[in-house]
């Protein structure tokens, strides 16, 4: 693939088209958005779909949710594994079997090793590490800004495209919990969660903006975000 000018499609109905094709492939991209905004689904469809339609190798490292979980999540929006060749999903469990157990957890550290590890058994294009926030619990940061500015850099020097997922409370906040991720990250995928008035219901919508992308001429709209079996679609006038 060529770094410069391929482009990591996010296979979101009406998305790529408004963003140059895709995400330039070796960026880091932050997925921001709070609790059941679809982070973990969104990332998830983004290495499906370039697994099974393209034959990209990721790697989905499920910090937070077990791997039946987060696959039975996935199951019922339609992503089904079966004939997904080159997409590999490892939870916690499994990274904790294979980490050094001698040591004193410090995730932030270890998984550095473990990916430079993955990355030559699977032949990785795209990573995504779901979440951020769960692996900062698991890890001792004394200096947080350096630590994870390290972080950034051995995902930088592994030339994936890289997903990090991102919680953010619902309204307002930053877009990570140290406030160095977003100028860390090549790119900001925002999704929120907005309360709108229907009759006398008040009904949760989902929308999608892109916050930042280097590098590509984006708009700053927020989309409705609509998800079913047949995919991620965005509503555009
Ligand atoms: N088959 C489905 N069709 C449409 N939406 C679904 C389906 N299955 C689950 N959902 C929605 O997906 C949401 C969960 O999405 P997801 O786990 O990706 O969110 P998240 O942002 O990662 O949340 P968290 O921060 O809790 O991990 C559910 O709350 C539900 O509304
Ligand atoms: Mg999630």
């Amino acid at each position: 693939m060529n770094g410069t000018e391929s482009r990591i499609r996010t296979h979101v109905k009406g998305l790529d088209e408004r963003i140059g094709g895709g995400i330039p492939a070796g960026f880091t991209v932050l997925i921001c958005g709070p609790s059941g905004s679809l982070k973990s689904s969104l990332a998830f469809n983004i290495l499906y779909h370039s697994s099974k339609d393209q034959g990209l190798g990721g790697l989905y490292l499920s910090v937070e949710q077990s791997k039946e979980s987060l696959l039975g999540q996935a199951s019922s929006l339609g992503l089904s594994m079966e004939n997904v060749d080159t997409l590999n999903v490892v939870d916690l469990a499994k990274l904790r079997r294979e980490s050094r157990k001698s040591e004193e957890e410090n995730l932030i550290v270890t998984l550095q090793d473990l990916l430079a590890k993955y990355n030559e058994e699977f032949d990785l294009q795209l990573l995504a590490i779901d979440s951020l926030d769960a692996l900062y619990a698991l890890s001792t940061l004394k200096n947080p800004r350096n630590e994870i500015f390290r972080f950034f850099e051995a995902l930088r020097d592994l030339k994936l495209t890289s997903f990090l997922v991102s919680e953010m409370p619902r309204e307002g906040g930053s877009f990570g919990k140290y406030g160095v991720e977003e100028f860390l990250s090549d790119g900001i995928i925002h999704l929120r969660l907005r309360e709108v008035e229907v009759g006398r219901t008040t009904s949760v919508r989902r929308f999608i903006g892109i916050a930042k992308m280097r590098g590509t001429k984006h708009e700053l709209d927020y989309y409705p975000l609509l998800v079913d079996k047949s995919g991620f679609e965005v509503l555009v006038e």
